[in-house]
């Protein structure tokens, strides 16, 4: 029943706008695949393409290896959620969650078996009989997922479908939709700007900027090895501190200077020398007592704070359990360099580096 979904050399064009450019992706059956990106990076244009509503500029779309080109968006076997969600006013959650499966003939008893089981995933039992216009903002919302999942389609695409919840609900949902599709081995495309809904439900990502991909890869392989500036700056959060240094490079080896450290090592590799970035994360970053950097605020998160700490005329923000620093106190930082990255300014490529396995 689920689709394989293939993306060659998607374009499209709005006049002057590229909205999406070369896109070409691939999705097994039963994956679950975000696009995330910034706002107008080309995740809905994306979307609207693949079902039916957007005409490709150029390139193709393929369902279990058919071309779509020319069906209309009913013939597609798609379910859709979007954005501004569409739920019926005058009909109950009961009969809005079993109008698909109406429209494709199931059965009355079997109907009502797949309402109450969807119902209960989306805890939507003690709504069944309120009509689509007495919900709440969360109720319509998880009414419209419902619709969709419910009627089992090969291929389910979703743009931003909890964008109008607060983030309890989202948390719980989260968990909820991703066992749903892992049941029904559901093939998805889910469009979001929010990088927690794309890292906790995706098997992997496809982080987007300006109408280009930039990055496909597990939720691990996008964070801990991005392939550009872009794609480290843009996950992680908080962000990612970029460091300005200086590259030196001898006996196959790379190390850089910085404001504050010299000579760390990086590991083994090749990189142009001159001023590049050195990449480390705030969860990555020591600090110890007796140093020369002030702590000039903090934040704190509860169980964690985040510091911002002086280094050499920027600020560095530090992940550390709360409690060990306070404002105006110096301290010392240490690198983990196993996970640094060295990012080439000039190209914004992130250099490979074979890392020597050390903290330093
Ligand atoms: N119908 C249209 N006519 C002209 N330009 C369009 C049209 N639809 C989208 N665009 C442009 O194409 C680009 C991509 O838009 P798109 O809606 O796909 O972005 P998005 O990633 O979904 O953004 P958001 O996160 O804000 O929803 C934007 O520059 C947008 O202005
Ligand atoms: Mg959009």
């Amino acid at each position: 029943m689920t689709a394989k979904l293939e993306l060659r050399d998607l374009e499209k064009r709005f006049d002057e706008t590229v909205a999406v450019k070369k896109l070409s992706l691939s999705l097994e059956k039963g994956e679950f695949v975000s696009l995330l990106g910034p706002s107008g990076c080309g995740k809905s244009t994306t979307l609207a393409m693949v079902a039916g509503f957007e005409t490709p500029t150029a390139g193709s779309i393929l369902v279990d290896g058919q071309s779509v080109e020319g069906l209309p968006p009913q013939r597609r076997r798609i379910g859709l959620v979007f954005q501004d969600y569409a739920v019926f006013s005058k009909l109950s959650v009961r009969a809005n969650l079993a109008f698909g499966l109406e429209a494709k003939g199931v059965g009355r008893a079997e109907r009502a078996k797949a309402v109450q089981a969807i119902a209960e995933r989306l805890d939507l039992t003690n709504l069944l009989d309120r009509r689509g216009d007495r919900l709440n903002m969360s109720e319509m919302q998880r009414v419209a997922i419902g619709r969709v999942l419910v009627t089992e389609p090969q291929l389910v695409l979703l743009d931003e479908p909890m964008s109008n919840l607060d983030a309890a609900l989202r948390a719980s949902l989260r968990g909820e939709m991703k066992l749903i599709q892992k049941q029904l081995q559901q093939t998805v495309l889910y469009v979001t700007h929010d990088q927690v809904e794309a890292m906790s439900m995706s098997d992997r990502i496809a982080v987007m900027s300006m109408g280009e991909l930039q990055q496909i890869g597990t939720p691990e392989e996008i964070y801990r090895r991005p392939r550009n500036r872009f794609v480290a700056e843009f996950i992680g959060d908080p962000p990612i501190n970029l460091i300005a240094c200086e590259v030196q490079t001898g006996g196959g080896q790379v190390a850089v200077t910085t404001a504050g450290h010299r000579g760390l090592v990086l590991g083994r590799g090749s990189a142009p020398a001159g001023r590049h970035w050195l990449g480390i994360r705030p969860h990555d970053i020591r600090i110890g007592t007796g140093g020369s950097f002030p702590v000039r605020f903090l934040e704190t998160l509860g169980a964690e704070e985040v510091l911002h700490v002086e280094y050499g005329g920027q600020l560095l923000q530090i992940v550390t359990p709360t409690g060990q620093a306070r404002e105006g106190d110096r301290v010392s930082l240490q690198f983990d360099l196993r996970r640094a990255l060295l990012i080439d300014a000039g190209s914004d490529a992130v250099l490979p580096i074979e890392s020597f396995g050390v903290a330093a």
